[in-house]
């Protein structure tokens, strides 16, 4: 099987495939991101990086071996309508053209495609194109992140997708440097309410609770720009919408609107500390603070310190960019149901970690919470193993 990713960002695909366990012989990237592509290097020295969309001619399409899978998410929030008609030379809709164009000249066996919510007449224009409806999805399923995004896919996609109830809390790192903490100043002036700055409504000036769901992480160009949480203690005001956080969003160029919804959502959380040197343990205060890079990755479900490598400000640009990998390997196991995938499994453990990853939710305890009981070991196996067959996998248990 060859994979064809474009504008492949740090390659979030190819860890949706990995954690699918899904086997390629070789994988193309077009991106043009110097530190995007340096992370996928990092991640996945065997793939091969194709350069900018644009400058890739038929004559390089042709020289590809069968590509089964073309996958990719176009920066673009919509098309630009020059008169009445499309304006196709806009950089605005350029790249989705470069996406159809390169599709259609290949024409794999499966397709998916990416894109922000945008308005009824860019998404038209696009499901047209590519002969399907889009699926919208929202991250928050998977993660303690609000991202809603589109996904047009010729993939056979399940419809159900389990809610994992995952928060802020579950995914927050403890003991957390100093230098995330918001500036001084715009904590002192802090009056209360879900803004930091009471004066600049945004997301980025949102103040996020750690019993709800943070933000849509977005691409800044000047680096951290999704919000706060608070370092120790519930906050009682909620500034998630139904438990979530707000996706986040990439705003380079422009590409989410001043006024915009996206724009409102971007994130802050809050932090509780104390100042009382002789009792560290009186809380006389709460201190907000940004997220880090581990803790955008976790609500992106990309492993921790995957974008590591790179500053903190492309780490933040490059997952506010990124996919939300749990969600793309359920859209990409539509596949292994098609194709009928073998998986060798060669111990409990093994089965359990894999079921995990599908997103099996395992009710059978925890052994690290001493809450586990040895005699439901072969109902939780089982359980395991019905769930992983659920999702299109023939198991091959080696002993
Ligand atoms: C929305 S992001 C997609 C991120 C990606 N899905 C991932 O897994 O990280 C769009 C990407 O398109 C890239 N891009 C922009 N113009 C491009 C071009 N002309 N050719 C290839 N990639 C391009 C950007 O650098 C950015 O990484």
């Amino acid at each position: 099987m060859n994979i064809l990713s474009l504008f492949d960002g740090m390659s979030c695909g190819q860890l949706a495939l990995k954690r699918l366990n899904i086997s390629y012989d070789n994988y193309y990237a077009s991106e043009i991101d110097k530190p995007a592509i340096k992370i996928t290097q990092k991640n996945f020295p065997s793939t091969i990086q194709l350069g900018d969309i644009k400058k890739l001619s038929s004559a390089d399409l042709k020289s590809l071996p069968k590509i089964n899978l073309i996958m990719g998410g176009s920066p673009c929030q919509g098309f630009s309508f020059g008169g009445k008609g499309l304006n196709f030379d806009d950089p605005r809709s350029k790249l989705f053209f470069e996406f159809a164009r390169v599709l259609k000249e290949i024409n794999p066996k499966y397709f998916l495609l990416e894109n922000v919510r945008m308005n009824i007449k860019s998404q038209d224009i696009i499901s047209n194109m590519l002969e399907v409806e889009p699926i919208k999805i929202n991250s928050s399923l998977v993660s303690a992140q609000n991202r809603v995004r589109l996904y047009w896919t010729n993939i056979p996609v399940d419809k159900i997708l389990e809610d994992k109830c995952m928060i802020l809390e579950d995914i927050l790192e403890k003991d957390v440097d100093l230098k995330y903490l918001a500036g001084e100043k715009l904590q002192r002036e802090y009056k209360g309410g879900n803004q930091l700055n009471p004066k600049f409504k945004s997301q980025c000036n949102t103040i996020y609770n750690r019993d709800g769901k943070f933000g849509t992480l977005c691409a800044g160009t000047h680096g951290y720009s999704f919000g706060y949480v608070s370092d120790g203690a519930l906050i009682n005001k909620s500034t998630t919408k139904n438990g979530k956080a707000y996706a986040l969003t990439c705003s380079y160029s422009g590409a989410v609107a001043w006024n915009s919804i996206e724009r409102q959502q971007r994130t802050m959380i809050p932090v509780c500390k104390s100042n009382n040197k002789d009792n560290p343990n009186v809380i006389d205060g709460y201190y907000y603070r940004k997220l880090t890079p581990i803790e955008c990755e976790r609500l992106q479900t990309v492993p921790d310190n995957y974008t590591e490598g790179v500053s903190n400000t492309q780490r933040y640009k490059m997952l506010g960019n990124g996919w939300t990998i749990d969600i793309i390997s359920h859209i990409l196991q539509g596949i292994l149901m098609t194709e009928n995938k073998t998986i060798k499994l060669e111990s409990f453990g093994e089965i359990l970690e894999f079921a995990d990853s599908l997103g099996w939710i395992d009710t059978y305890g925890d052994a690290t919470k001493g809450n586990w009981n040895p005699t439901e070991a072969d109902a939780c196996e089982d359980s395991a193993l019905d769930f992983i067959e659920s999702k299109g996998y023939t198991i091959n248990l080696e002993n």
